[in-house]
């Protein structure tokens, strides 16, 4: 049996978030709970939002408190606000963080016996859908507006845990690429990386079928031919934005893999951008799963751009996927290897056991032990 959920709707184009406010008046809300972060406020990146739900007089409060990798102090401070707050909706504005804050926050103001943030953990169904929430992506990433799953970081057991629950899912989302357009070529190419990411682990996942092939393949082409011109280009820009959206619907039905496990915890642990630890690793992970993937990699390698994969023998196809990722992640700027951003080797050891117990490790096509953890930490280093 197969399952597929995604967001009830979803807009794009350049200037779609001016549907926001007439989208809330259909719906027969009243206020917006804004949950953003304080640097998009403060370059205005908020303005066509707040500007649509003025048009179709509509009230909102910002909280604009959201840091990188939202904790759990975090949501419970944004449950608490939009609590007191007198909204009955909620639009995210910003990249994975802020609206994968406002999915806890709209699961929990919904479900308060989940008032334990921690009880969100793994694949749960809540019993009530969450507060509506519509999302706008100002990156071209996580694709937190199409999937089911967010991620907390739990500061005091030092880990981050993902969530994965139906209800959370994004009501509306607004694929706009002129939100997008003040992301430096760093952000740009971390965030793109990670889509590539979601992509080809959503096609290698052990839960993979027809229907997400379709849409990781077809991401991981767009993602391929884009991102290199997404700083500079509006029209590959606007392609990342639909690249890593396909890219989403097909993670958020079928899984992750060993990349996503391995990357957490040089998050948790170390501060590494989600979507650099993804990129670093990505390369090792594909070598290591190869032997369990048939004959996948030539349809990678010939969605990245390689030519010729019909003829090739399958250390042939394999090398060039693998080859093919790792170029990418070169011609946008991702660092070398894991050396480069300060992490020691004394560390893996305890990566490797948050690794291994990750929720998105059970859908890699082929199981990883600690010590082989540890041997894809130092292949990356
Ligand atoms: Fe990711």
């Amino acid at each position: 049996m197969h399952h597929i959920i995604l967001n009830t709707e979803s807009y794009f184009g350049p200037g779609c978030v001016s549907k926001v406010g007439a989208e809330a008046v259909e719906r027969c809300l009243t206020c917006a709970f804004i949950v953003t972060d304080e640097t998009l406020v403060k370059f205005g990146t908020l303005r066509p939002v707040l500007r649509s739900l003025q048009e179709s007089g509509l009230n909102f409060v910002i909280f604009d408190k959201v840091k990188s990798n939202p904790s759990i102090a975090a949501v419970q401070a944004g449950v608490e606000a939009f609590c007191q707050s007198g909204c009955d909706f909620i639009i995210a504005v910003g990249g994975g963080s802020p609206i994968d804050l406002a999915k806890a926050v709209s699961v929990i103001a919904a479900n308060p016996q989940h008032a334990d943030v921690r009880s969100l953990e793994h694949v749960r169904q809540t019993r009530c859908r969450g507060v509506t929430l519509f999302a706008v992506p100002t990156t071209a990433g996580t694709a937190s507006e199409v999937t089911v799953d967010y991620v907390i970081t739990d500061e005091e057991l030092g880990r981050k845990f993902l969530c994965a629950d139906d209800n959370a899912i994004p009501r509306v989302a607004f694929i706009d690429a002129d939100m997008m357009a003040g992301m430096p070529q760093s952000l740009a190419a971390a965030t793109g990386m990670d889509a590539l990411t979601h992509a080809i682990e959503a096609y290698l996942s052990r839960r993979a079928w027809t229907m997400t092939d379709i849409f990781s393949l077809q991401a991981v082409a767009c993602i391929a031919q884009h991102l290199k011109h997404s700083c500079n280009l509006p029209q590959a820009r606007e392609n990342m934005a639909l690249g890593q959206y396909l890219a989403g619907m097909a993670f958020s039905n079928c899984g992750l893999g060993a990349t996503h496990a391995l990357a957490h915890p040089l998050s948790s642990v170390w501060d590494v951008p989600h979507g650099v630890a993804n990129a670093i690793m990505l390369p090792h992970v594909m070598a290591f799963n190869a032997e369990m993937t048939g004959d996948r990699y030539r349809h990678i390698a010939k969605a990245m751009g390689v030519r010729g994969t019909k003829g090739m023998t399958e250390t042939q196809y394999r090398e060039a996927a693998i080859g093919a990722v790792r170029a990418l992640g070169k011609l946008v700027g991702i660092p070398r290897g894991l050396a480069e951003l300060g992490v020691t080797r004394e560390s893996f050891p305890q990566m490797a056991e948050l690794a291994v117990t990750d929720a998105t490790l059970p859908d890699n096509p082929r199981p990883m032990h600690a010590g082989q953890a540890i041997a894809l930490y130092e292949a990356a280093y």
